[in-house]
C-alpha cells in the first residue's frame, strides 16, 4: 500500500518535471508558431529576415538589439496592424492580442537569444 504511494508520486513528479522541460524548451528555440505561420516567410525564423522574400523587401533584423531598442511596443504594434511600406497589414487577419504577443514575445525576444 505504501509502496504504491511512493510510485504514484513519483510518477506524477516525473510527468510534471517532462511538462515543465518541454515547455521551457518551446519558448526558448524558436519562434512562436503563429510567428512561423505569418512572419517568417520574411522576417526568418531566426527573425534576420534573410529570406528570399526579406532579402528584396529589405526587412528588419529583428536581432539587432540596437535597432529595436529605439522602437516602443506601440510602434511595433502599430507597424505590424496597419503595414508598413513593403510589410503587410495584419489588423484583419490577426487579433489585438495575436499582434501584441509576436512583438512582445516574438520580435522582442529574437535579440535576447543572440
Ligand atoms: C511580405 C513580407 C513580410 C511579412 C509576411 C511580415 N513582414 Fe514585418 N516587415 C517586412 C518589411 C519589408 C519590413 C520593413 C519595414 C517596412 O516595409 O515597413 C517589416 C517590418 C516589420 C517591423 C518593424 C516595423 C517598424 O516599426 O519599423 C515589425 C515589428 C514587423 N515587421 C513584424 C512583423 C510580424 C509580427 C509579422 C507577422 C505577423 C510580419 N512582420 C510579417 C516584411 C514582412
Amino acid at each position: 500500500m505504501k509502496r504504491t504511494t511512493i510510485l504514484t508520486g513519483a510518477t506524477f513528479g516525473l510527468i510534471a518535471a517532462v511538462s515543465v522541460t518541454l515547455f521551457a524548451k518551446e519558448k526558448r528555440d524558436g519562434p512562436s508558431a503563429l510567428f512561423k505561420e505569418y512572419c517568417a516567410k520574411c522576417h526568418g525564423e531566426d527573425g534576420t529576415g534573410k529570406t528570399p522574400k526579406g532579402k528584396q523587401l529589405r526587412a528588419r533584423d529583428f536581432t539587432d538589439a540596437e535597432w529595436w531598442s529605439a522602437k516602443s511596443d506601440a510602434d511595433m504594434i502599430k507597424a505590424v496592424t496597419t503595414g508598413g511600406e513593403e510589410m503587410p497589414a495584419f489588423g484583419k487577419k490577426l487579433t489585438a492580442e495575436q499582434i501584441e504577443t509576436l512583438v512582445k514575445d516574438d520580435v522582442r525576444s529574437f535579440a535576447k537569444r543572440k
